[in-house]
């Protein structure tokens, strides 16, 4: 699977679930503290950008939960990524929204680590679902631009979409084209895909 930018481990997450209880890598949700700095594994002189990309993470999703609350029906940046509207995908990608929101993006564990067998290369990061707040990144991850598309932060909001206390969701497809025609033909995996939410809430180009 050579385009896959970046996916959840399901098959491991159902070994460790059934393994071990589910991780709280956090004590405390809500919104982000000046206190909090995140717990680094093998990420040695990457801490700081790290930190960053979790900093603006935080800005990211909480600017996507607003507008996702403030809607009351279609607009061209709703349906673009998660296609026709309905109240019901409407209130899952509010869910999903505001349940990664209660997460403190500094308070998670990063494991530069990556070296799974298997892995595409291309691989950006990925988490064991079960592992909530343990985010794995991948060379990629620092190749990654820090604003517009595809960046660092929109790479971590993805991944905290997957944990199984947030969002669940899964990797349907990834990449731009692919997560357009999704919103298109299956709206309702695309509410459930972690890419259309990174799109979604990176906006670019600018959709209202
Ligand atoms: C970073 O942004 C530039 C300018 O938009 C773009 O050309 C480049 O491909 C981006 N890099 C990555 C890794 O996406
Ligand atoms: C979306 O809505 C349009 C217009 O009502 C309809 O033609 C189309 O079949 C719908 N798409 C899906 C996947 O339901
Ligand atoms: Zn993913």
């Amino acid at each position: 699977m050579p385009s896959l930018k970046s996916f959840s481990l399901l098959l491991a997450s159902a070994l460790l679930a059934g393994a071990a209880p589910p991780l709280n890598g956090r004590s405390e949700t809500g919104s982000l503290k000046a206190a909090s700095w995140p717990t680094f594994q093998q990420c040695e002189g990457r801490e700081t950008v790290i930190a960053k990309a979790a900093n603006d993470a935080q800005i990211l999703g909480k600017a996507t939960k607003d507008y996702v609350a403030s809607l009351k029906g279609p607009t061209p940046r709703y349906t673009t990524w998660f296609g026709n509207f309905t109240l019901a995908r409407h209130a899952t990608a509010l869910n999903i929204y505001s349940t990664i929101h209660t997460n403190d993006y500094l308070g998670y564990t990063y494991i530069c680590d990556c070296d799974l067998p298997g892995l595409p290369e291309d691989v950006v990061a990925y988490v064991y679902p079960y592992q909530h707040g343990m985010v794995h990144l991948c060379p990629e991850f620092f190749r990654r631009n820090t604003t517009g598309k595809n960046t660092q932060a929109g790479s971590i909001l993805h991944e905290a979409t997957h944990f199984s206390d947030n969002g669940a969701t899964e990797d349907w497809v990834s990449g731009t084209d692919n997560s357009l025609k999704l919103a298109i033909d299956d709206p309702d995996k695309a509410i459930n895909n972690a890419a259309n939410y990174k799109y979604f809430a990176e906006n670019v180009p600018f959709l209202n």
